[in-house]
């Protein structure tokens, strides 16, 4: 496990409850200067820097207690667009039940049955369901819509206006079924989707039907939530409007775990991983990777054979650090796809030219090694990367459990009193 060494100028933002202009005005008056990171060469802050503050050990979560919390009851979750599961096994692992998944690819449906024979898996087009009989029978609602534009006529947003996206399903499923919270999962890309407009459209629906969306919406790092991974994850959390109890996102744990954690034996997982099926390069890719070295990428190449991969994205500038990258043992990995082997993100493993099996992308996305995937070996790879990493989903878990907590006991206090008056 290795502590990050350099933040960028949002992540410092954040750590220290500051907006950037603060940050660009300490940077005038020295108080604290960014450095360049030597890789990127962006702005960034060292973590030497940023220890000096009391807000550093307020942020993270310094004793890595976690977030863990026991559940004062049963709490019932309906999980939309589920895939292969990693955001319901992360709700189970923290202790909530799955009272119901929808899902509409066949094979994904398949892993979940294959692993939870007891769950009930709707297999269908959401918008073939109707959700009404879960009515008073589930506290969460979640999903990890895909995202898509709406179209607007110029006013706020109202639910009959997003028709025809899987965000006015979500939301359908929301307003049929009344949960306590709902908890939608996006890409960090959500928030400049249509210049901002998209979010602002689910607000604005989430409110319609009596929703209110926990601000700011924010975007959690995979690495912070003991996940050997850069991945971020949109978490927009709406609270029922008559609950007058704050919802808090899980705390960051400090340590980052990397790819030796992944993949070998250790803290994270108590063996190394299994081995299993995988795709390989071609071999004209393979005889390029073959010269990058651990945490290298195009970059490393000889500038001949830099031309020559890159083809026109060498003369379109941009970093492009994920082009025939190789990961390296004490690193966390970068972001996995759905397809181990594209150009644009190709994530190498660290000793072998090879992308990673799908026993070691699970592990990067902290699946359990006993959860099976159905289908083809591409199947199975595009699976694990639609999942939300199982280890964040159980903190986000633990967060919605805390929530709930107050919430029966406020319940729990209004009945008293009701009990007494009478
Ligand atoms: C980002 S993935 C969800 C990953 C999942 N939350 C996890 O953690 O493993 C989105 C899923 O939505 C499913 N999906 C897309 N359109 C759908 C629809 N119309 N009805 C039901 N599911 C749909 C896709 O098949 C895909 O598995």
């Amino acid at each position: 496990m290795v502590i990050k060494d350099y933040f960028s100028v949002s992540e410092a933002a954040e750590i220290l409850g500051k907006n950037s202009e603060t940050l660009r005005r300490w940077d005038n008056e020295d108080k604290l200067k960014a450095v360049r990171e030597p890789i990127s060469n962006y702005r960034v802050y060292k973590k030497e820097q940023l220890e000096v503050f009391p807000e550093f050990k307020l942020y993270f979560n310094k004793l890595d207690k976690g977030n863990f919390v026991e559940p004062l009851k049963e709490y019932q979750v309906l999980e939309l667009f589920a895939g292969a599961g990693g955001l319901a096994i992360g709700l189970e692992q923290a202790g909530i039940k799955c009272k119901a998944l929808n899902e509409i690819d066949k094979w994904a449906c398949k892993t979940l049955r294959t692993n939870r024979p007891n769950w009930n898996v709707i297999e269908d087009d959401i918008k073939n369901i109707n959700f009404t009989g879960f009515k008073n029978k589930i506290d969460i609602v979640t999903g990890g819509f895909p995202c898509q534009a709406f179209s607007y006529a110029g006013k706020k947003l109202g639910l009959q206006d997003a028709r025809g996206t899987l965000f006015y399903e979500f939301a359908r499923t929301v307003k049929e079924t009344e949960p306590k919270i709902c908890i939608g999962e996006n890409v960090r890309g959500l928030i400049s989707h249509d210049n901002g407009k998209t979010l602002e459209g689910m607000i604005s629906i989430l409110d319609e039907i009596g929703y209110n969306v926990v601000s700011p919406v924010k975007v959690l790092k995979a690495i912070h939530y003991n996940v050997p991974q850069k991945r971020e994850r949109l978490i927009l959390v709406a609270v029922r409007k008559d609950i007058d109890i704050e919802y808090n996102y899980p705390l960051a744990f400090s340590e980052i775990y990397t790819l030796k954690d992944a993949l070998k034996k250790g803290s994270l997982f108590n063996r190394n991983v299994p081995k299993s099926k995988g795709a390989k390069y071609p071999e004209h890719k393979k005889k390029v990777l073959d010269l990058v070295p651990p945490k290298g990428y195009w970059r490393d190449l000889p500038l001949d054979i830099q031309k020559e991969y890159m083809q026109k994205s060498f003369y379109l500038g941009g970093g492009k650090t994920g082009m025939a990258r190789r990961i390296g043992w004490d690193e966390p990995c970068l972001t996995l796809t759905c397809s181990p082997a594209q150009k644009q993100t190709e994530r190498c493993h660290p000793d072998e030219t090879r992308p990673f099996t799908v026993r070691e992308y699970a592990r990067i996305q902290t699946f359990p090694d006993d959860w099976h995937f159905e289908g083809s070996v591409s199947q199975q790879y595009k699976q694990i990367g639609n999942a939300v990493p199982v280890n964040l989903a159980k903190e986000i878990g633990y967060s919605i459990i805390s929530f709930l907590n107050e919430v029966h006991k406020e319940g729990f206090k209004a009945n008293e009193l009701k009990t007494l008056a009478v």
